[in-house]
């Protein structure tokens, strides 16, 4: 669905639900794709995100008193939850995907905000909900952005994505870092965020693809974060930053040099805690020198980088599987491709890929042809394009 039919279907269901358009206004917020930097976030590493064109958007008007009333047009369509602002506690089943709504108003709460009035919202995405282009970051940043217009809240666009991740952590039970929401709610068309988590100081790179198209493969599997075997990765990381601390003096992963890693691996315990730390060691490493790379307007050494990621999520960090695997494998044999790696969380979701504009064709061709014969049901392959961050649309 594009932009305005979007909001078309959410003008005919917000008067439907909520009796007129009256004072309603169209927020949106991002979704994201990682370049480069994965599972390095909740490590003290570097990350290397953008924010997409495709995301999430509310029609909203603010309510006089405490009440929260939100329905969506891609979960439990039609259903209009309802909950006072002090009722909201902690995550509720029941409240399926509005968790996550309710979350972001606790979080404000937890931290000092005052929220008082409450929003009748009918919400509605482009990003597939499960795909890893986090859909549920780009909700979190929405609803921060509704709350703080509402509720005339001083903050900014980093401190949301910071509430975001919190509301990850304490109320959804993930146990997240800050890639997601601080994409969505600082991404600024046509570049990428160069982001040191340890320190949260970050800088824009331009991302100047003239002749190139940056590729999204959905391999359409579901997955949903909590229930996936993420939290168990972050476990891991912990294990064996608690074992190389026993050695040096460190706070995170991110931190160590490869060589300094080598140095002192076998003081980690458990050779699949190893592993991981390792990938993460790695992983910051090479986003450092893909952004050197880019810098260096050297798309190939860029694209060389996001392979060896895609290798060592496959092999040390373990989180890739046949779907992702069959896509960024099948990608890199294929002509006019400059890398390929799954993006986001992984154990399913997307890859991406940059591909030379006149290979785009053949590509998503070969790429759904051989996916579909392997998996048994076809992927979908789009282009993307780096978009700005969150905001009210007139
Ligand atoms: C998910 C998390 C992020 C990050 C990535 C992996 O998207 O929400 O914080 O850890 O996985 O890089």
């Amino acid at each position: 669905m594009n932009h305005q039919e979007i909001k078309k279907n959410l003008e005919k269901e917000f008067e439907e639900k909520y009796g007129s358009l009256e004072g309603a206004e169209l927020f949106f917020a991002p979704g994201r794709v990682n370049l480069i930097g994965e599972h390095t976030d909740y490590n003290g590493g570097r990350v290397f995100p953008c924010a997409i064109t495709f995301g999430t958007y509310a029609l909203a008007r603010k309510r006089p008193d405490d009440l929260i009333h939100c329905d969506s047009l891609n979960m439990d369509p039609g259903k209009v939850f309802e909950k006072r602002i002090d009722e909201i506690v902690e995550f509720e089943e029941e409240d399926s995907w509005t968790n996550y709504a309710n979350g972001m108003v606790k979080a404000m709460l937890d931290n000092g905000y005052e929220v008082a009035h409450g929003y009748d919202a009918v919400i509605c995405g482009n990003i597939p909900v499960g795909s890893g282009l986090s859909s549920s970051a780009s909700l979190l940043v929405l609803i921060g952005c509704i709350l703080r217009e509402y509720n005339s809240i001083d903050v900014t666009n980093e401190r949301i994505a910071w509430l975001g991740q919190y509301t990850e952590n304490h109320y959804i039970g993930v146990q997240s870092g800050i890639m997601d929401e601080f994409a969505i709610a600082m991404g600024k068309k046509d570049h990428a965020i160069y982001l040191d988590t340890a320190t949260l100081k970050f800088e824009y790179a331009p991302i100047d693809l003239t002749g190139y198209k940056l590729m999204i493969m959905n391999t359409n599997k579901k997955r949903g974060l909590h229930d996936s075997k993420y939290n168990e990765r972050v476990r891991e990381c912990t294990q064996a930053l608690h074992d190389l601390q026993k050695v040096m003096k460190i706070t995170a992963l991110g931190e160590l040099s490869s060589e300094e890693f080598e140095k002192a691996a076998d003081s980690i315990q458990d050779p699949v805690n190893r592993k991981r730390a390792k990938h993460a060691v790695y992983e910051n490493e090479r986003t450092k020198l893909a952004v050197e790379a880019l810098n260096a307007h050297d798309l190939a050494e860029f694209g060389r980088l996001m392979n060896e990621s895609h290798i060592s999520l496959r092999d040390d960090y373990e989180v890739t599987g046949m779907e992702l695997d069959t896509l960024a494998e099948t990608a890199w044999t294929l002509d006019g491709v400059v890398g390929a790696r799954m993006t986001g969380a992984g154990f399913g979701g997307c890859a991406i890929a940059i591909v030379k504009d006149e290979a785009v064709e053949a590509f998503t061709k070969k790429i759904t042809a051989v996916y579909t014969e392997k998996i048994g049901y076809a992927p979908s392959v789009y282009a993307a394009e780096i978009g700005d961050g969150p905001g009210r649309i007139a």
